[in-house]
């Protein structure tokens, strides 16, 4: 399993492998902080006392993790399975923000507005996506990249404001 930003061609947009969730030991911040995030809208709506402190449970247990991560992650944000977070530190996602299935994130990464990332997007470390925004499935965005404008499937983008470097050809080339 490739831990560097577009560099798993194999990679589904759109069926999620929860195994790239699974956590792996007790140090495993980011799996921990996103299976939070899981195990608590998986509670959601449901009724009961157990429910409720269970509920509770992993409120407080999100709330380590971010503190630990210093990430901000709302626990009702729609999240595709399969979400890497590698290196967790100073994620920042908008609440309205949405996230497709077998995407990567890495540290610095912030998620401004209701950015809608497509199925397999990895975004390098420090990026800075400004919503309104959609991503294509299977796009990469570069290490301390601006995006401001929509990103075809497949592309590659870099640089402030971010701009096409590989990936479709021109005529589908939408930012820059
Ligand atoms: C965007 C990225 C995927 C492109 O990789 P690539 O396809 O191999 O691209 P290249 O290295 O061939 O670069 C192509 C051009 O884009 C430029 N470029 C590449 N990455 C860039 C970036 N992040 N910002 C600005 N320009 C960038 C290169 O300077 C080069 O410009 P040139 O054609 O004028 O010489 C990669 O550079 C990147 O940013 N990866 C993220 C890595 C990361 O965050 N890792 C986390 C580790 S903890």
């Amino acid at each position: 399993m490739s831990e560097t930003v577009g560099d798993d061609a194999n990679v589904s947009a759109a069926v999620a492998d929860w195994g790239r969730e699974e956590v792996q030991g007790v140090w495993d911040p980011g799996r921990k902080l996103l299976r939070a995030v899981r195990r608590y809208q998986r509670l959601r709506g449901k009724r009961g006392p157990w429910a409720r402190l269970m509920r509770k449970y992993w409120v407080l247990n999100h709330w380590f993790w971010s503190l630990v991560t210093q990430s901000e992650i709302h626990l009702n944000t729609e999240i595709g399975g399969g979400l890497r977070l590698t290196h967790p530190t100073g994620i920042i996602i908008h609440p309205d923000a949405r996230i497709g299935p077998n995407c990567m994130i890495f540290q610095q990464v912030t998620l401004a507005g209701p950015v809608v990332l497509g199925g397999h997007v990895d975004v390098g470390a420090g990026a800075k996506l400004i919503a309104p925004l959609t991503v294509g499935d299977h796009a990469v965005i570069g290490a301390n990249a601006v995006v401001t404008r929509d990103v075809p499937p497949g592309a590659t983008v870099a640089g402030i404001p971010a701009k096409v470097i590989s990936g479709p050809g021109p005529a589908e080339r939408t930012p820059g």
